[in-house]
């Protein structure tokens, strides 16, 4: 645990791969004086496809790895994450938790007819949480909910933009008429590495909504209501870390890409 004023210590964020580089971008854009530890459990990935009880015990190292950093807030920049953990950690953690839930809500206040299409993993749709929001909406009728397997390894092996994630998509959607949706949500931090190519799916008149500004927006409230935001002047630094060092490199080059 570092000795420096808990505003000035980092926040860690932790997502199996890739995908949550897409919640680092909008956080250090909406908090550009913080610093951020991100840490990608490639070791573990995908999450998506495993049980809650599995994935809750294969988080804790990357947990205490970002405790040991003296982080003063943890963002789970993943859907699954979230899922699996979100409330366990809350309880066992003495820092703020954050964590991403599919933004379904927005969707179906902003789109009252059509069908809307939540993409997420298996694991998060399974869930108690998501089914609980599922419930509350379940009645406008039209939405349909789509896990995506295979898709975050195509993303994480640097597929995004690349013609294999078109066929993928096309595959994926085969069952649904294009011109029948009229909003997709993704439920998953990897697939806004993809949000060009299904948006292109579907055609241009598609909307699409993702949690990442909601997250953060989240984070600075709680960071605030804490006395923990660092304030202008200093920070903005951002470090990287992988459970497979291997891939520590490529990770740091997919967020230079990000921008
Ligand atoms: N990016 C994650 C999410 O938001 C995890 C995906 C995975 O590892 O399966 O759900």
């Amino acid at each position: 645990m570092s000795n420096r004023e808990p505003a000035r210590a980092p926040i860690g964020m932790l997502d199996s791969g890739l995908g949550g580089l897409t919640v680092l971008k909008t956080a250090v854009r909406l908090l550009p004086f913080e610093d951020f530890n991100y840490l990608a459990d490639f070791k573990h990935s995908p999450f998506g496809g495993r049980s809650k009880t599995e994935l809750l015990g294969l988080l804790d190292d990357a947990v205490e790895k970002l405790l040991a950093q003296g982080i003063k807030a943890l963002v789970l920049a993943s859907n699954t994450a979230t899922s699996a953990a979100a409330e366990v950690l809350r309880a066992r953690l003495p820092i703020p938790v954050l964590g991403l839930e599919p933004a379904l809500k927005p969707a179906v206040l902003a789109v009252p007819e059509g069908v809307i299409l939540v993409l997420a993993t298996e694991l998060t749709l399974r869930e108690e949480k998501f089914n609980r929001l599922y419930e509350s909406f379940r009645a406008r009728g039209g939405i349909v909910l789509k896990s995506c397997p295979g898709l975050v390894e195509l993303i994480d092996s640097g597929q995004a933009g690349t013609p294999a994630i078109d066929a993928y998509l096309r595959s994926l959607f085969a069952d649904l008429e294009p011109s029948a949706v009229r909003a997709v949500v993704l439920g998953c931090t990897h697939y806004v590495f993809v949000r060009e190519a299904i948006m292109r799916h579907f055609g241009p008149e598609v909307l699409c909504w993702d949690g990442n500004e909601g997250v953060v927006r989240q984070l600075t409230r709680v960071l605030e209501e804490n006395n923990l935001l660092a304030g202008a002047g200093r920070g903005g630094e951002i470090r990287f870390f992988s459970s497979d060092p291997g891939k520590l490199q490529f990770l740091e080059k997919q967020y230079g890409l990000l921008f």
